[in-house]
């Protein structure tokens, strides 16, 4: 019997399944107005086990209709993750009456393959569909990858790529990433391979993606490698490098290592198909640290929000940013807005207070101090987030902020760089049932991290040893709307 339920930790914006155990996103792709999220789900417990890939639907990102599970474990194995694409020009020959398939490749993990000490239990699969994601054929001949002899070979990310005027295949393969390509999805070719020498190798690299951004009307490639362990707060996290991609070979501009998000709660994130020039990005909001104990039931974790990726230079860096989706701004109530907050002593912000907790401050300021926000209960329960100046970082500080004894790795404070030399700072955090997101510097710096206060925290208060004076601090309450079905 699962534990008590657990309502008050129940996400309002984010996509969290009715009941049991997901981790990562898989597959998700923009269809004929739908947004469609599949991810990593076992439907028999509330801990991982076989893997399946679930589906939800969404006309926003935001609010979320769970579907019947779209993949189920079959003779070639479980379903590990992969992506999804709308096959247009029908290359792949699956689509039938004119109707354009959509195609999910996706790992096949072979249990027994697995524990018989093969080596080769991971292989890269297909399957279609011809009605918008209800129902899904495996293809007769997966699988469509073979594995080489490399234990870890999975998470499959493809794209078409205009200038190879082909498929590209992205896949983690242990310590680097392996390209392919193909003209029908069907039949691979090896292009090259990156990164056994470059980023961070703390853990075993999953779940890559590869895309165009433009900066200053120039194209640049992104390639996302999420990492686990060995993320910049411990376990797992997604890294990213910026250069470029010629149809075979991506090149990376520097061998700086960067984050994506820097807080322990964003793994596994990727970014959608078929989505015209914006570029779309959610992750699974946990750490496999301790994912399969946190608190919560009858489900096991949630979705990040829906985040816009863009690319900004600061100095001789280009750098990833990550913004809120602005379909969020429908979800926002008119905001309360304080104007010049002057914080010597500690100030108390009860007039931006939001009861329900599921909220978006906005904190700007012109000067740059050490400050901290401290939201907490009549419990002795309080969650800490700030900008340290001596240090130029942001920080999330979670020690006190309610349960943390399911695991020893969760307590703690957590930081990230600031990585622009701007004047001001503006920093937007989304408050949800059991999370809080960061952005700051206008995505430069991005921070997500869970937390399971046992009582509401209540009560709002600035805080800074030097003083500092916001221009304006505000709060809009936001509320999933009916979505008038
Ligand atoms: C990442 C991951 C993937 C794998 C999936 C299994 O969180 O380990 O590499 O495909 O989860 O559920």
């Amino acid at each position: 019997t699962p534990p008590a339920a657990t309502p008050q930790w129940r996400p309002s914006y984010h996509f969290a399944p009715a009941a049991h155990w997901m981790n990562d996103p898989n597959g998700m792709v923009f269809y004929q107005g739908t947004y469609h999220l599949f991810f990593q789900y076992f439907p028999g417990g509330m801990t991982w086990g076989p893997m399946h890939w679930g589906h939800a639907t969404s006309p926003d990102m935001l609010h979320w209709q769970e579907q019947p599970i779209a993949l189920f474990p079959d003779s070639l194995g479980y379903i590990f993750s992969g992506s999804a694409v709308v096959d247009s020009k029908n290359t792949s020959g699956f689509g039938k009456n004119g109707v354009a398939p959509l195609v999910a490749i996706f790992t096949h993990h072979d249990p027994k393959g697995e524990k018989a000490g093969s080596k080769t239990f991971q292989n890269q699969s297909l399957a279609y569909s011809l009605d918008a994601g209800k129902t899904w054929t495996k293809y007769a001949g997966n699988p469509v990858v073979k594995n080489p002899g490399i234990v870890d070979f999975r998470d499959p990310k493809v794209s078409w790529n205009e200038q190879a005027n082909r498929w590209i295949l992205t896949l983690a393969t242990k310590d680097r990433i392996t390209f392919y390509s193909s003209p029908n999805l069907k039949k691979w070719t090896t292009e090259s391979e990156f990164g056994e020498k470059l980023g961070a190798h703390g853990g075993v690299w999953e779940c890559p993606d590869l895309f165009p951004l433009t900066l200053n009307g120039k194209s640049h490639w992104v390639l996302l490698v999420n990492i686990n362990p060995g993320g910049p707060n411990g376990g797992s996290a997604t890294q990213y490098f910026v250069g470029s991609f010629d149809g075979h070979t991506f090149k990376p501009m520097n061998d700086k290592t960067k984050w994506a998000d820097f807080g322990p709660d964003e793994y596994a994130g990727v970014t959608f198909a078929n989505t015209g020039p914006r570029r779309l990005f959610l992750g699974w909001m946990s750490n496999w640290e301790y994912a399969n104990q946190v608190p919560t039931s009858p489900w096991r974790s949630a979705m990040t929000l829906p985040r816009e990726l863009g690319l900004r230079q600061e100095g001789s860096e280009i750098y990833l940013t990550s913004t809120p989706a602005r379909e969020l701004n429908k979800l926002a109530a008119a905001p309360t807005t304080l104007q010049k907050v002057a914080v010597k002593a500690p100030v108390d912000l009860a007039r931006l207070r939001v009861p329900s907790g599921k909220y978006r401050l906005n904190l700007s300021t012109s000067q740059l101090a050490s400050f901290e926000l401290v939201l907490s209960n009549t419990a002795g329960e309080e969650l800490v987030l700030g900008y340290d100046k001596a240090r130029n970082e942001y920080f999330i500080d979670r020690t006190k902020a309610g349960n943390t004894s399911f695991s020893p790795k969760f307590a703690g404070r957590h930081v990230a760089p600031r990585l622009t030399t701007a004047a001001g700072a503006d920093l937007t955090l989304f408050f949800d049932a059991a999370s809080v997101e960061l952005f700051a510097d206008h995505g430069l710096t991005a921070m997500t991290e869970i937390f399971f206060p046992f009582k509401p925290l209540t009560s709002m208060r600035l805080r800074s040893a030097t003083g500092i004076t916001f221009q304006q601090v505000s709060s809009a309450a936001l509320a999933p709307r009916p979505t008038g079905k």
